[in-house]
């Protein structure tokens, strides 16, 4: 007999519930990704900071701890340089930006370190390697974030890989579906990492209307066995979750992040330009806020992230986390503990078939009344 949640995702996919980990870099790694998949929901490994190598050896583990179908995402800008060095890049950046980086070491106090990371610069080339990588790789699903080209879809397919592709608005949607994308996951503004305008909520019917028969996933403020169930009502297959996994047992990120994510509340996160040049969910800090009140306007990709990299670096020698790149959505004010992820699909699928079982009209119990006003 099929559980209840058993979706068309769930066939497309191999896995047991309609429940996708968002490629979250740096958190989706092996560990988180396996976890996921051995829990029946459909892990997917965060690639976009890792060389082909690290690639190649983060999916010799992945493939070490489940023998699940899994996925790899990449980010996939649209506007990128050819090729060029991070040196390159750096004499670009317009002295304005370097001067007001100065005053940020200033302000914040953060002593200059020097950076030791040989970090390679984004561009269409060094995108082109990963993308060949991961078609050497074979997994599942190849996601991406911030576009995708028909050429990359096509490239996927003639070696029996399935795309998806996430989306903020109707004309992306629309644009990867006749692009070829098998799947278009819709992700609203209340997503943590880069995101767009428009909810979710009004986001996935529209997106689901437009690129019909294609499938569409939903992404975007979904935490728990509601925001499920409210997704398949929307249209949607399915849920690809970031922010959910990343206070998680194994979730790659620092202990401060996911702590920060159990103490912060619905307010507690802002969209900024700061880190990569696109507008981003982080959780709010010092440098987001700072930024978005006196920042110059932000430069594109990758000179931004070149221009804020050695002084992130420094404040990550001083320990300075109130500075720090930390991607989270507004649904983090919901976590309060630090679970494993399996735990966390489990209690996702138990409430979601709780909900479908008892009818959604009903009330899950009596609520006392409210306090009288004045
Ligand atoms: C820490 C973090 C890192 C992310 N990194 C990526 C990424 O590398 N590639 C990508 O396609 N999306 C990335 N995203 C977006 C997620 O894939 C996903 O769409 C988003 O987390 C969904 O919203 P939620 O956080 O409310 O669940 C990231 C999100 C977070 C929170």
């Amino acid at each position: 007999m099929h559980h209840p949640l058993h979706t068309a995702l769930c066939d497309l996919l191999g896995c047991e519930y309609p429940i996708m980990l968002a490629g979250m870099d740096p958190v989706s790694r092996a560990e988180l990704t396996a976890a996921v998949c051995n829990a029946g929901g459909f892990g997917v490994l965060a690639a976009t900071s890792l060389t082909p190598d690290q690639m190649a050896a983060e999916v010799k583990r992945l493939r070490s701890l489940t023998d699940k179908p899994f996925g790899i995402d990449l980010l996939l800008p649209a506007r990128l340089p050819d090729a060029g060095s991070a040196t390159e890049f750096k004499a670009d950046i317009p002295p304005a930006h370097t001067g007001y980086v100065r005053g940020l070491y200033r302000d914040f106090s953060v002593p200059e370190a020097a950076s030791t990371r040989g970090r390679r610069a984004l561009t269409h080339s060094y995108v082109r390697e990963q993308v060949e990588a991961v078609v050497e790789l074979r997994p599942a699903v190849f996601a991406s974030g911030l576009g995708n080209s028909k050429e990359v879809i096509d490239l996927m397919h003639s070696r029996g890989i399935i795309v998806a592709s996430l989306v903020g608005n109707v004309k992306n949607g629309v644009r990867m579906a006749q692009a070829g994308s098998d799947i278009v996951v819709a992700q609203g503004h209340e997503a943590g990492g880069h995101t767009g305008r428009i909810g979710t909520l009004a986001l996935v019917p529209q997106v689901a209307d437009a690129v019909a028969p294609r499938p569409v996933v939903a992404a975007g403020g979904i935490g728990d066995g509601r925001g499920l169930v409210a997704s398949l009502a929307l249209g949607a297959i399915g849920v690809w979750c970031g922010s959910a996994f990343i206070p998680t047992v194994e979730g790659n990120a620092p202990r401060w992040w996911k702590q920060r994510m159990l103490e912060a509340a619905d307010e507690d996160t802002q969209v900024t330009r700061v880190y990569s040049g696109k507008t981003m969910r982080n959780l709010r800090n010092r440098l987001t806020e700072r930024w978005e009140s006196d920042g110059p306007p932000a430069l594109g990709m990758p000179l931004q992230g070149l221009l804020m990299s050695d002084f992130l670096y420094s404040a990550e020698q001083a320990g300075r986390t109130d500075l720090m790149f930390s991607p989270a959505g507004q649904i983090t004010g919901l976590f309060k503990e630090i679970k494993p992820a399996a735990q966390v699909v489990r209690e996702m699928v138990e409430q979601a078939t709780a909900l479908l079982e008892r009818g959604l009209a009903r009330p899950a119990a009596a609520r006392p009344p409210l306090p009288r006003q004045g």
